[in-house]
């Protein structure tokens, strides 16, 4: 992957500027799904936070385990099973060394990240856990990272705060720093947010915790995908993606943890291929990191998670950031300017995501007039009600940016916002 890892302070911080020339055309031409046409228009697919288009070697990577290396893994002589099982853990290691791990075993392969915050709440939760203790979230969290801790603060007594985000969308670092008391366990926030872009900064966050004993759990869905993470650096406990964000496959998803911390957590789920030794009465558990897979696992999907990340090793994040923040730029002016738009998160640090509504257009109504366009956005609450109440709208649209997209899509979109406005002027 590319050498320059930052701390994710957001695209402010100066690695973006000495990023060499993007040459988006070759990137668009791995990406065969770009390339067919929407109601009979070009497609400007503007939801790579929803999930991102995958490139040809993540395909071909998931085609080649099944014509390949295909058989169950950790559980079998046969050749085929020696192969699946070699390819799944060297998965494991590039996920590793993506987020600077100390060691592959602290990369736990989930479904997606929403099981990977289960896990840990679940496991870690529950016996860590005592009436009136506080998991502190922030204002601007996706349900994944909301309701799995109130499920566990509702059995151990804990309780959930939290933090404040202003009118613009920043995360309150000195607002964070009082909510934090002896009390405070769990700090659980998002890296990025997937409604207004916002960078969250992790680092002090981790520091700040650490001082009252806190752990920290970040939710890197829309983080990882636009800078790099260096989990040491950063120094949290937990970290959690899912592939399909990152131009890789559906229904894979890890969890970095601490050693330590993994070490003493309890199983999430009892099954096959977590266990030492079974009988009728009672059960010893497999060491991390089979001690949390239970079951089959994603065999053919964890070396095109691999393949992914290659890709994008090899693309480079430096320009990667450089051309996903010239992007933000444009297509935040060029938004601004339509009237009746209006954009949801100006923060000072801000990536790859622009959430608006239309005058009182209901953003449901929005989407669909702009698909016939060819134009792809989510629209909704996007899995943060909360926010959505603290926004004081139901539903908002967003547009949101990958390393494919360009200003085509961005001038696609606004004209197609302009048809919005006539139709329902
Ligand atoms: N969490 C994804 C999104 O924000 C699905 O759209």
């Amino acid at each position: 992957m590319d050498g320059s890892r930052h701390l994710g302070l957001g695209h402010n911080s100066g690695s973006a500027a000495a990023a060499p020339a993007y040459d988006v055309e070759r990137v668009r031409a791995d990406f065969p799904i770009l390339h067919r046409p929407v109601h009979g228009k070009r497609l400007a697919y503007l939801d790579s936070a929803g999930s991102a288009q995958k490139p040809r070697a993540v395909i071909d990577a998931e085609v080649r385990a099944y014509e390949t290396a295909y058989s169950n893994v950790h559980r079998g002589a046969s050749y085929l099973s020696g192969v699946a099982t070699q390819a799944y853990e060297d998965a494991r290691a590039t996920v590793a060394r993506f987020v600077n791990a100390r060691e592959a075993r602290e990369v736990v392969f989930t479904k997606n990240a929403t099981e990977a915050i289960n896990l840990v709440a679940f496991a870690w939760g529950r016996k860590a856990l005592r009436p009136g203790d506080e998991i502190l979230i922030s204002e601007m969290e996706h349900h994944s990272n909301i309701v799995p801790w109130q499920l566990v603060a509702e059995q151990t007594g804990a309780v959930v705060k939290a933090v404040p985000i202003d009118g613009a969308g920043n995360f309150l670092l000195d607002e964070y720093e009082r909510l934090l008391t002896p009390r405070t366990k769990m700090v659980a926030v998002t890296h990025v947010s997937n409604v207004l872009g916002t960078v969250v900064p992790i680092a002090d966050v981790a520091r700040l915790a650490h001082k009252v004993g806190a752990k920290v759990l970040i939710d890197g869905c829309q983080g990882i995908v636009h800078e790099p993470v260096d989990v040491q650096a950063l120094d949290v406990d937990f970290y959690v993606c899912s592939a399909h964000k990152l131009y890789g496959p559906s229904a894979i998803g890890a969890l970095w943890g601490r050693g330590a911390l993994l070490d003493a957590m309890p199983p999430f789920q009892g099954g096959g291929g977590m266990i030492e030794t079974v009988t009728i009465e009672r059960t010893t558990f497999a060491p991390v990191p089979a001690r949390f897979e239970a079951g089959t696992p994603a065999i053919a999907q964890a070396p095109a998670f691999a393949a992914a990340l290659d890709y994008i090793g090899s693309t480079g994040f430096a320009a990667i950031e450089a051309h996903e923040r010239a992007l933000l730029d444009y297509g935040t002016a060029l938004l601004q300017d339509i009237p009746g738009v209006m954009i949801h998160g100006q923060a000072r640090e801000k990536t790859a995501v622009i959430a608006f509504t239309v005058g009182e257009v209901h953003a449901h109504d929005v989407a669909t007039i702009v698909d016939k366009h060819g134009v792809a956005v989510r629209s909704g609450h996007h899995c943060t009600q909360p926010l959505h109440a603290k926004l004081g709208v139901a539903a908002t649209c967003r547009a949101s940016l990958g390393m494919y997209s360009t200003r085509a899509d961005l001038d696609q979109l606004a004209a197609a916002l302009r048809n919005v406005q006539e139709i329902f002027r």
